[in-house]
C-alpha cells in the first residue's frame, strides 16, 4: 500500500502514539468558548482522536478528520470506549469540504501538510466555516536555522516561517499567539521542534 504519511503505520498498534492526555491548550479553548448546547467543533488532523474525544466528553458536537485510516479507526474506538458520539472520517486538509459553520476549529500539528498552492484557499475556507464570534486554534511547526529537521519528518510536511501563521488572521481578534521551542522523543530519537500557536476569534 502506498501511504502519504508515516503516521499510518505509527498508528497501527493498540497503543496511542500521542498518548491519551488531552492537548495543553484545550482548557484555555474551553474557557474561551464553553460547550453550550449544540456548540460545534471541527478537529482538522485529529490523529487517533485524543483531543476530539475529550472535547466530545465536555459536551461539544465534534466532527474530526485525519488522512489515516488507522487514526480514524482508533478515534472511533476511543469515542466508543468513552461513551460519546463523534463524527470521524478520513479526509485531506488540502481538499476537505464541510457543511455549515463551527464554534471552534482546532488543528494541532497538521497545517504543515498543506501544499503551498492550497494555503490561501484553506484560510479563506476557515473564515467561511467559523461562526461569527467563533474561535480558531492552530499550531504549526516552524523553521529555525539553528534547528535540524526532525528525524520523523514526513515527505509531505513543509516547515512554515516563524510568525507566518499569525499573518493569516490579521483581521481576527488575537486571544493568544506564541512561539516555543521544545524537546520531543516521539520516534525514540530526542529532537527539538519550534512551534507557533494562535488562538483567535472571528469578530464579525
Ligand atoms: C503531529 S500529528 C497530530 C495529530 C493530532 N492532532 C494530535 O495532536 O494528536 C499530524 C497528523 O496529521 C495527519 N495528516 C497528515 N497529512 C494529512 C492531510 N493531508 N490531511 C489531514 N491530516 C493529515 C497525520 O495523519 C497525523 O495524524
Amino acid at each position: 500500500m502506498s501511504i502519504r504519511t508515516n503516521y499510518e503505520k505509527w498508528y497501527e498498534g493498540e497503543d496511542y502514539y500521542w498518548g491519551l492526555e488531552p492537548g495543553d491548550f484545550l482548557e484555555e479553548l474551553i474557557r474561551l468558548c464553553p460547550p453550550a448546547e449544540g456548540c460545534k467543533v471541527l478537529d482538522i488532523g485529529c490523529g487517533e482522536g485524543k483531543d476530539a474525544v475529550y472535547m466530545a466528553q465536555q459536551g461539544y458536537d465534534v466532527t474530526a478528520f485525519d488522512l489515516t485510516e488507522n487514526g480514524i479507526r482508533k478515534t472511533r474506538l476511543l469515542a466508543g470506549k468513552r461513551g460519546v458520539k463523534i463524527n470521524a472520517y478520513i479526509d485531506d486538509i488540502n481538499t476537505f469540504e464541510v457543511d455549515g459553520q463551527y464554534d471552534i476549529i482546532y488543528s494541532t500539528g497538521t497545517v504543515q501538510y498543506l501544499f503551498d498552492e492550497n494555503k490561501k484557499g484553506f484560510f479563506e475556507k476557515l473564515e467561511k466555516i467559523t461562526k461569527p464570534g467563533g474561535i480558531v486554534f492552530i499550531n504549526v511547526f516552524v523553521e529555525k536555522s539553528f534547528l535540524e529537521l526532525p528525524p520523523d519528518w514526513d515527505k509531505e510536511e513543509k516547515m512554515w516561517k516563524s510568525g507566518e501563521l499569525f499573518t493569516c488572521f490579521a483581521d481576527w481578534k488575537m486571544e493568544r499567539i506564541d512561539e516555543v521551542i521544545f524537546e520531543d522523543n516521539s520516534c525514540g530519537i530526542p529532537h527539538f521542534h519550534c512551534m507557533d500557536t494562535i488562538i483567535c476569534r472571528k469578530v464579525k
